[in-house]
C-alpha cells in the first residue's frame, strides 16, 4: 500500500471513529407500539425541581392531551423531549432505538419530532405556499429553495399539506395578512412538511375564536393516526372536545391519567385545580 493510500485509510474517519458515523434516524423502531418513552426524568432549575421523576409513554398514532396548572412543567417536558433542556436524570427514547438525550435539537427534529411553540413563527412576508416550501424536509436552505424548481412530488406534498390545514384557497396570500388562527394552522403545516412522526403542540388554541378552536380540534384529531400528537392546553372545553387519553401534570410528575371524565373526577386532580 502506498503511503498516500495508508494515510487515506487512516483518515477514513467514518470507520476510525464511531462517533462521526452519521447515525441513521430514519427508522424509528416502534414494534412495541410506543413512539415515546419518558422514564424517571428530573430536572432542577436553581434547586427547584421543575420535573420530578416524570414517567409517561405515548403510543404510535395516539392523540394525548396534557393538562396541569401553571408551572406544572408541561413546557419544560417538551423542552426536554426536543433537546432544548437537558434533564439531570432519566431517559427519553424515541421508539425503542433512538436515545433523544444523546442528540442535539436539530438531530431530534431531523429524526421526526416536530414542535409547535405557542407563538406562530411564520415568514410574514411570504405567501402560504412559499412558507410551506421553505419548511420542506431536506431543503438546503431558504435561498436555494427559491432557485430550484420543485419536483411534482414536492408540489403535491405542499398541496396536500395546504388541504390538511384548510388553507388551499389562499395559497398566494401573504402569511402576515392571515388571522391568528390561520397562522397557527400554517405553522402546523410547516411542521408537517418535515414529515414528523411525533408532534408536540403547546397551547394551540390560546387567543383563538371558538370557530378557530373547533377547526384546530378537527385538524389535530385528523393528524393522529398518521402521526402521534401530544397537545398541552389549558382550555378545558377544547381538551374535552378532542380528548382520548388525558395526562395531568402537577409539580413535574404525572398526577393522573385516563379519560377526561376519569381525570376530572379524580379527587387529587380536583384538589390541585381548586387549590390553584
Ligand atoms: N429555564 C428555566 N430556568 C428556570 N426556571 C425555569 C426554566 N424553565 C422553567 N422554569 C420553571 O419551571 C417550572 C415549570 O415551568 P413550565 O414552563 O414547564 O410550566 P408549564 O406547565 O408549561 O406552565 P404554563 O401552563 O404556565 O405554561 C416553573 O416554575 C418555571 O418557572
Ligand atoms: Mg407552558
Amino acid at each position: 500500500m502506498s503511503a498516500l493510500a495508508k494515510i487515506r485509510e487512516t483518515f477514513r474517519r467514518d470507520q476510525v471513529f464511531d462517533f462521526v458515523n452519521k447515525q441513521d434516524y430514519s427508522r424509528v423502531d416502534t414494534s412495541h407500539g410506543q413512539i415515546l418513552y419518558v422514564e424517571d426524568v428530573s430536572v432542577s432549575f436553581d434547586g427547584f425541581k421543575a420535573i420530578n421523576e416524570l414517567n409517561f409513554y405515548i403510543e404510535v398514532g395516539e392523540l394525548r392531551c396534557m393538562i396541569g396548572p401553571n408551572g406544572a412543567g408541561k413546557t419544560t417536558m417538551m423542552d426536554i423531549i426536543t433537546g432544548k433542556t437537558r434533564p439531570d436524570q432519566g431517559s427519553v427514547w424515541f421508539g425503542q432505538n433512538i436515545n433523544l438525550l444523546k442528540m442535539t435539537e436539530p438531530e431530534i427534529a431531523q429524526a421526526g419530532v416536530g414542535r409547535k411553540f405557542q407563538k406562530p413563527t411564520v415568514f410574514e412576508h411570504h405567501d402560504i405556499f412559499e412558507n410551506l416550501e421553505m419548511a420542506m424536509a431536506g431543503n438546503k436552505g431558504v435561498w436555494s429553495t427559491f432557485r430550484a424548481r420543485l419536483s411534482s412530488e414536492q408540489h403535491d406534498q405542499i398541496a396536500s399539506v395546504m388541504e390538511i390545514i384548510g388553507l388551499s384557497d389562499c395559497a398566494k396570500q401573504r402569511a402576515g395578512a392571515l388571522s391568528h388562527g390561520q397562522k397557527q394552522w400554517l405553522e402546523i403545516g410547516m411542521l408537517l412538511m418535515q414529515n414528523p412522526k411525533l408532534l408536540l403542540v403547546d397551547e394551540p388554541v390560546a387567543g383563538m375564536t371558538h370557530q378557530e378552536m373547533d377547526k384546530t380540534g378537527e385538524l389535530l384529531t385528523s393528524l393522529a393516526g398518521e402521526h402521534s400528537v401530544v397537545v398541552v392546553e389549558h382550555d378545558m372545553d377544547f381538551v374535552r372536545s378532542i380528548a382520548k387519553k388525558v395526562s395531568v401534570l402537577h409539580q413535574g410528575s404525572i398526577l393522573a391519567e385516563g379519560s377526561m371524565d376519569e381525570v376530572q373526577n379524580n379527587q387529587r386532580v380536583i384538589e390541585v385545580y381548586l387549590g390553584e
